[in-house]
């Protein structure tokens, strides 16, 4: 029996796609067996592939060699069937070609399959370090077929909507001297220049503005970046961007930009009418009211700041974090009287992992009120608190109290866990904003100097450059973030191209001119040769992706993604490489994993 196909073999359409329309014509289809049933007289075959599944029927009309051949076939066997389609005795609404099925009068078995570790069903449930040592097999579920599809779909309507607006697709090296954008980078021995190595680009972000230098006007990019940073759901060691650069605009110009981007992406993708401009807050204004750089606007429980009414108060706990620079705020959860002493627990323990030292709540409910702290404070002061997080029957107030990073950590996680718990978060109900302002700089107790809170390349806002030397903490720049349901969307901002401010901001970071001119030598110098003001963004393309289709986990949209550990289990990088290939780099191990 053949398991080659030969001319005449010509697949007349997917197996997804037959319809009423198809009855009575003679059809080819090719796929995998997504499930076969012997009813004895009678065999069914769901054939699958790409679009979806038809149904195979085999019965007293069949050839005798093919009703034994369909006899044999297991799941995820190989098939090509030919036969003619007719309407189905039973109809099965659930399938879109249900009401079809093929009488199949011709078949190979194209290969044949071993019995697969797990099964090939949506929404799998088998752990996935098993999945991703057979990446190939569960690639194969219709869910995650589905998935990478829309990924493709959505990275076409970008190249459509920016190719229309001008933006010319540029490829930036892979192989590059480090880029400054935080994490650690991935580095790549050189065998020509031994102890020297490439660092893998964790953004195209210099050569997007060299090419800016260089006229190109509009640039993007579907761009590979490589971080050598903790796996999180939404974050991978490689991930994509679609990253923009623009010259001769204001941060306005790059918003519109890529407003209409997301207004074209949800109506065609989601068929979502955005209504533009999106809503714009300052990250001192998110950070206060939702603790978060990120805010989720699905739902309120928001931040209120108590210190004023307990910085007096009796108890250390709530005093002493205002006297020390601190804060002490408070959220009310509406309806979350009904969360359980032991669920309290759970959610200290969840705030305890933000650092937060304790969690203090007060709720009301039955008429009744209960308390962790409300003994320690005068009738007045609980009054207050009562009064300005606005409690009524039925709430639950968590308080935290501690410095301010502290406290906006912990109560923005709260609010974002408790609103899980209470089912408040719907993945399909879409709330878009800009945070905008964000501080320059960011401090570092461990290392004691300042970090570019964005990138070192990020403009200053022009009222508070004259602060860069004396109170560089309170300069903030000319950045933005797109933030949607709570996720960081993407970034980008306003770049520095003038080499006396660009000089200062190095400064600012403690470089000194020997080192900046060093590490960045050939920007200062390039910016001595007509640099156009620009700015650019960049979308985490996966996590877009993700939010588009209401998943968590981003490796749902990437085909061949990395475990937690950052390894791939299927192709089992990283790997030891041979021993010549070191000698060649004249590298020595010194360590290796058990
Ligand atoms: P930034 O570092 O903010 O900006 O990255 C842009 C966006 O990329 C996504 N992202 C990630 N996605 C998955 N896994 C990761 N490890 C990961 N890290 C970041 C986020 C983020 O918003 N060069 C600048 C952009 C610019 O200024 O134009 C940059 O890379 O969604
Ligand atoms: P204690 O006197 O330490 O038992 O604390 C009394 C209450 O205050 C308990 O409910 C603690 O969880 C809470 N608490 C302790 N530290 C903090 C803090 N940093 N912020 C908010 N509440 C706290």
């Amino acid at each position: 029996m053949s398991q080659l196909l030969n001319k005449e073999d010509k697949r007349t359409k997917y197996c997804g796609e037959f319809r009423d329309a198809d009855i009575g014509s003679y059809v080819c289809v090719m796929g995998w067996a997504q499930r076969t049933r012997d009813l004895g007289k009678l065999i069914f075959i769901d054939l699958r592939d790409r679009e979806g599944i038809v149904q195979l029927a085999f019965d007293s009309d069949t050839p005798k060699e093919v009703f034994d051949l369909a006899f044999t076939v297991r799941a995820e066997y190989v098939l090509c069937a030919k036969g003619r389609v007719r309407l189905r005795s039973s109809i099965n609404d659930t399938l879109p070609t249900g009401r079809v099925e093929i009488a199949v009068e011709e078949m190979k078995i194209l290969s044949v399959a071993q019995t697969p570790p797990f099964e090939i069903v949506e929404n799998s449930t088998v752990r996935p370090e098993l999945r991703l040592k057979h990446r190939y097999l569960d690639l194969r579920r219709p869910d995650l077929q589905k998935n990478i599809i829309a990924r493709a779909k959505i990275a076409s309507i970008a190249r459509e909507y920016f190719a229309e607006k001008g933006f010319i697709e540029i490829e930036t090296p892979d192989l590059i001297a480090p880029t400054p954008e935080g994490a650690r980078d991935y580095l790549v021995p050189s065998r020509v220049h031994h102890g020297k190595f490439y660092a893998l680009p964790q953004s195209p972000q210099l050569y997007k503005q060299l090419l800016m230098l260089a006229g190109f006007d509009r640039y993007i990019q579907l761009a590979r970046c490589f971080r050598d940073e903790d796996l999180r759901a939404d974050r991978q060691p490689e991930f994509t961007q679609i990253d923009l650069e623009m010259s001769f605009v204001t941060q306005d110009d790059v918003i519109s930009v890529t407003e209409g981007f997301l207004k074209k992406l949800f109506a065609e993708f989601k068929g979502i009418e955005l209504s533009l401009p999106l809503p714009r807050m300052t990250y001192e204004e998110a950070m206060n009211r939702f603790g978060s750089d990120k805010p989720d606007l699905r739902f309120g429980f928001e931040l209120h700041d108590l210190s004023p009414l307990v910085m007096d108060c009796g108890f250390k706990v709530f005093a002493g974090a205002v006297a020390a620079g601190g804060s002490v705020r408070g959220i009310n959860i509406k309806g979350g009287a009904k969360f359980s002493r032991k669920e309290i627990d759970s959610l200290t323990e969840f705030a305890k992992t933000y650092r937060a030292k304790g969690l203090a709540w007060y709720k009301k409910s039955g008429g009744e009120t209960s308390s962790s702290y409300a003994k320690f404070l005068t009738e007045d002061e609980n009054a207050a608190i009562v009064g300005e997080l606005g409690i009524e029957e039925g709430d639950l107030a968590l308080i935290v109290a501690d410095k301010n990073s502290v406290v906006f950590d912990s109560l923005g996680a709260l609010r974002c866990e408790v609103a899980r718990r209470m089912g408040l978060v719907k993945p399909e109900d879409y709330r878009l904003l800009w945070v905008t302002e964000f501080p320059l700089l960011e401090y570092s107790e461990e290392d004691g100097r300042y970090y570019a809170k964005h990138h070192p390349f990020t403009m200053p806002m022009e009222e508070d450059l004259d602060k860069l030397e004396e109170a560089p903490e309170k300069v903030r720049s000319v950045a933005y973030d797109i933030v949607i349901n709570g996720t960081e969307a993407g970034g980008g901002s306003i770049r520095i191209h003038t080499p006396d401010i660009q000089n200062r901001m190095f400064r600012a970071l403690g470089l000194s001119e020997e080192e900046a001119q060093e590490k960045f030598g050939f920007l200062l110098e390039a910016f001595r040769y007509g640099t156009p003001p620009h700015g650019g963004l960049a979308f985490g393309f996966d996590r877009l992706t993700a939010l588009l289709l209401g998943l968590e986990d981003i490796r749902d949209v990437i085909a061949f993604p990395k475990v937690q550990n950052a390894s791939e289990p299927m192709t089992k990088s990283p790997a030891l490489p041979d021993p010549k290939a070191l000698e060649e780099l004249a590298i020595a191990v010194t360590e290796t994993e058990e």
